[in-house]
């Protein structure tokens, strides 16, 4: 095991914040990976495609790097084929490999920063599809027995933007995630509103998932910025979900507030919205600030610090409380 000192995780995290690592080891294979758990005990943090946290501080903790490679087809039948994918790989690079092999279920999910490893813990989910919706199983390492267990779908306890590796914190490493997808008769999902309209755009009367996929790339390259340009780590917080009473009260003072139907009692409320008429959208505060385009994403302009990242974060889930009496919740994981 080859642990490495006074490592900047700038490059490891997509805020690219420029923490230290006291020590950092890259992780390729599961026996290591039980090694450095068992000799740390709880003394570690793991990091994967670093998109979804917000680093405050130096790390004095062994920093854990999945770097777990490799894509195989497992099995398949006349419809379906199924694909194990190892924690380290690319997100989108990995959709654009089914893409090529025609393979149909993560159209929607394209160009989502992060690594496959950490699509199950945040169920992942962008233009009506979730990753809930095209996982078959993953393996988790347990970090108390340091067995592999192996979660069905129906195991993982999926909800928006959570699941049992997220509940139990600390418990699980996901290391490897199977995928049912499609092989032919895709299922395409292009009633969210914009993807329809980018699909006119684009001139395309009979939508392939390729077609999908580029509708998908373009609305978001549109809306988020690219990680490799300015720092950022998406959604920074998540979308609020309120009571229908609550919201029928809102609307007598906010007659535009949008909301979405989540259940008989619950509306679902676009914390972009919320922080948009709060009257973050696009505030710099020198090297940070609220993206002009979605003000759900804050950003790093080049050499913020995470601890000013947080405080404007603080004060935009004050500011919306104020206004509307709604808490809203960070999506990212701040550390
Ligand atoms: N809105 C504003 N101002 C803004 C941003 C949004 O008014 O600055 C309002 C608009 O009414 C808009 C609505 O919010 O119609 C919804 O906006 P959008 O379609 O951009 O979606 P979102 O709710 O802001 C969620 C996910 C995104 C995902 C998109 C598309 C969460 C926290 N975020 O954003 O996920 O890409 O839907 O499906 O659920 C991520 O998690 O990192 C992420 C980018």
């Amino acid at each position: 095991m080859t642990i490495l000192k006074d490592i900047s995780l700038k490059t490891y995290n997509t805020f690219g914040l420029d923490c230290i690592a006291k020590h950092f080891i890259s992780i390729h294979d599961i026996k290591t990976l039980k090694t450095a758990i068992q000799e740390q005990k709880n003394n570690y943090m793991l990091i994967g495609g670093g998109s979804n946290m917000l680093l405050t501080q130096d790390i004095e903790e062994l920093v854990i790097h999945l770097n777990l490679k490799g894509i195989s087809i497992i099995s398949e039948n006349d419809d379906h084929v199924f694909i194990k994918v190892q924690a380290g790989e690319n997100w989108h690079d990995f959709v654009l490999w089914t893409l090529k092999h025609n393979y149909g279920g993560l159209e929607n999910l394209s160009l989502i920063p992060g690594n496959v490893g950490t699509a199950p813990i945040q169920n992942i989910g962008a233009y009506g599809v979730e990753l809930k919706d095209v996982m078959d199983s993953c393996e988790a390492l347990n970090t108390e027995s340091l067995e592999l267990e192996t979660f069905m779908n129906s195991e993982c306890q999926f909800e928006y933007r959570n699941s049992i590796f997220k509940k139990q914190k600390g418990k699980y490493v996901v290391c490897n995630v199977t995928f049912k997808l499609t092989k032919h008769n895709h299922v395409l999902h292009t009633s969210y509103g914009a993807i329809t309209e980018q699909l006119d755009k684009m001139q395309v009367d009979n939508p392939s998932i390729q077609d999908v996929s580029k509708a998908v790339t373009a609305i978001r390259q549109s809306k988020l910025p690219d990680p490799k340009d300015i720092g950022n780590s998406g959604s920074f917080f998540k979308n609020p979900v309120i009571s229908k009473s609550d919201f029928k009260k809102l609307q007598s003072n906010f007659p535009n507030i949008p909301g979405y139907i989540v259940s008989d009692k619950e509306i679902k409320v676009p914390a972009g919205w919320l922080i948009e008429k709060a009257g973050f959208k696009g505030k710099r505060f020198g090297e940070y600030g609220v993206h002009k385009k979605q003000a759900l994403v804050l950003v790093n302009y080049g050499n913020a610090k995470g601890k000013d990242i947080l405080k404007l974060a603080q004060l935009i889930q004050s500011t919306v409380n104020r206004i509307f009496g709604i808490t809203i919740e960070a999506e990212v994981n701040i550390i």
